[in-house]
């Protein structure tokens, strides 16, 4: 027997097959499929690929069981301890963390390549008033492709990086555009002078020639919610963006598609999602009636950041977020009414057989809403928050897999349930 192959034998005709077993640096192995059809004349049937594994990558490892994240095999407690949002997006792109001398170089590279083509404003000038920001956002990053056509067709090391720190730079001050356009709002420009982080606070939050006051613990606040959602391997927007990027698409235009894929409520539109559910809920004296009906079968009601398809454990990011949130809640105006909810379902929810059975724990989202909320950061911004995180993970995904030799096409297959062939006879 092969210790290294997986036997499946066909109980219909008694014939049995060999996959080879691969095995991961850590975590669980695969069993490679890839000839299953043409050996068995059969696919696999995995709805919500809960146990497909889509790709190779060595790029953000999730031990779900543990409740651990690392990037690029740095754990996400230390990065966001130790280091900014700027050196992990570094970490992500090129691989290893920056020196001081790269660090300061990839710093001033995002400033300089923070401003958009002016006639990307003509495009949002179309929108109406209080349009989603997040659809603003998709629309303006795939605009983007129109403007840099030419990183289509990337073949050099140079060109990977000057595609990806231009997507990186500019999302903060797309994103701020989205909601200064949506709301009606004068412009704020990308100040030179202003780190990453604090610049994007200040386009959100300023007004023309007012100095806008903003407190260190605010920025670093912000900044550790970029680092926590600044990857997650193979979730659905990322993996969207895989699925564009294997046809050989526009980057920018993936980015777009993984926008809309992030914009979900099961997904990074969740966090916004929980304040407005924390928000309905209102006192504490409600909450068993809700946490009642999350658990009603008939009821489609679910407890918005609780649950993570990889997370069967306390989610890493929702332990270094809750503890920010204690930390803000001194030092800024968190609504404590809100987090007086908040605990009580925490309170109940971990100590309930349903969620312990199923494993539902809070996630990153239960958490961020109340510190963003705090940062006053608008509802509807939340996950657009989220994307400004996301963007190096998807371009770090993005060229991984155009990096690869040979590309295959994301092209799955399907279990057909419908008619037979019924057409009359012609
Ligand atoms: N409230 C109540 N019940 C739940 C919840 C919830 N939030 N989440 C899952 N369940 C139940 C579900 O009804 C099912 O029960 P049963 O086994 O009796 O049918 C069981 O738990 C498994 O649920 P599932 O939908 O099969 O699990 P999944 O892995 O497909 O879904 C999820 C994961 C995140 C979409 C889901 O837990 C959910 O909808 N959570 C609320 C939305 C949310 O907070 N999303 C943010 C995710 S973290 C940010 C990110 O990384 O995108």
């Amino acid at each position: 027997m092969n210790k290294n192959t997986v036997t499946l034998t066909n109980n219909r005709n008694g014939k049995s097959y060999e996959f080879d077993i691969l095995d991961a640096t850590v975590g669980p192995s695969v069993i490679n499929i890839s000839t299953l059809y043409k050996e068995t004349g059969m696919f696999t049937y995995d709805e919500g690929y809960t146990s497909t594994a889509s790709c190779k990558s060595d790029i953000t490892y999730i031990d779900g069981g543990a409740g651990k994240l690392m990037y690029r095999g740095y754990d996400i407690s230390y990065l966001s301890k130790e280091k900014t949002f700027l050196d992990t997006a570094y970490l992500l792109l090129n691989g290893e963390l920056p020196t001081e001398d790269e660090l300061g170089a990839f710093s001033f590279e995002m400033q300089k390549r923070s401003f958009v083509h002016e006639g990307v404003k003509k495009l949002f000038d179309a929108f109406p008033d209080r349009a989603h920001p997040m659809a603003i956002l998709s629309a303006g990053v795939s605009a983007l492709s129109t403007f840099y056509y030419k990183h289509l067709d990337i073949t050099s090391p140079q060109e990977y990086k000057e595609m990806s720190n231009r997507i990186v730079a500019k999302i903060p001050t797309l994103a701020a555009l989205s909601y200064r356009y949506s709301n009606g709002l004068p412009i704020i420009y990308p100040d030179m002078d202003k780190g990453f982080t604090e610049n994007f606070l200040c386009m959100l939050r300023g007004y023309p020639h007012e100095y806008v006051e903003l407190k260190e613990i605010e920025i670093k606040a912000l900044d550790t919610i970029f680092t926590l959602h600044a990857d997650h391997e193979q979730n659905a927007s990322t993996t969207a963006v895989r699925n564009l990027a294997s046809t050989n698409a526009h980057p920018y235009a993936a980015i777009s598609a993984g926008i809309g894929a992030l914009w979900g409520r099961s997904h990074g539109g969740a966090n916004e999602s929980v304040i407005r559910q924390l928000e309905m809920i209102g006192t504490v004296d409600r909450v068993d009636e809700f946490i009642a009906k999350a658990k009603d079968k008939n009821d489609p009601f679910r407890l918005m950041g609780f649950g993570h398809r990889v997370y069967k454990n306390f989610d890493p990011r929702a332990t270094v977020l809750k503890n920010i949130r204690n930390e803000l809640m001194d030092e800024l105006c968190i609504d404590s009414e809100l987090v007086e909810v908040a605990n009580k379902i925490e309170q109940i929810a971990l100590n309930d057989d349903y969620f312990i059975s199923r494993g539902l724990y809070p996630n990153i989202d239960f958490y961020s809403g109340l510190i963003l909320q705090a940062l006053k950061i608008p509802k509807d911004m939340f996950a657009v928050i989220f994307v400004i995180g996301r963007t190096p993970g998807w371009i770090a995904q993005w060229s991984e897999l155009n990096q690869q030799k040979t590309v295959k096409i994301a092209r799955p297959r399907q279990l057909y349930i419908g008619p037979n062939d019924r057409t009359p006879e012609h």
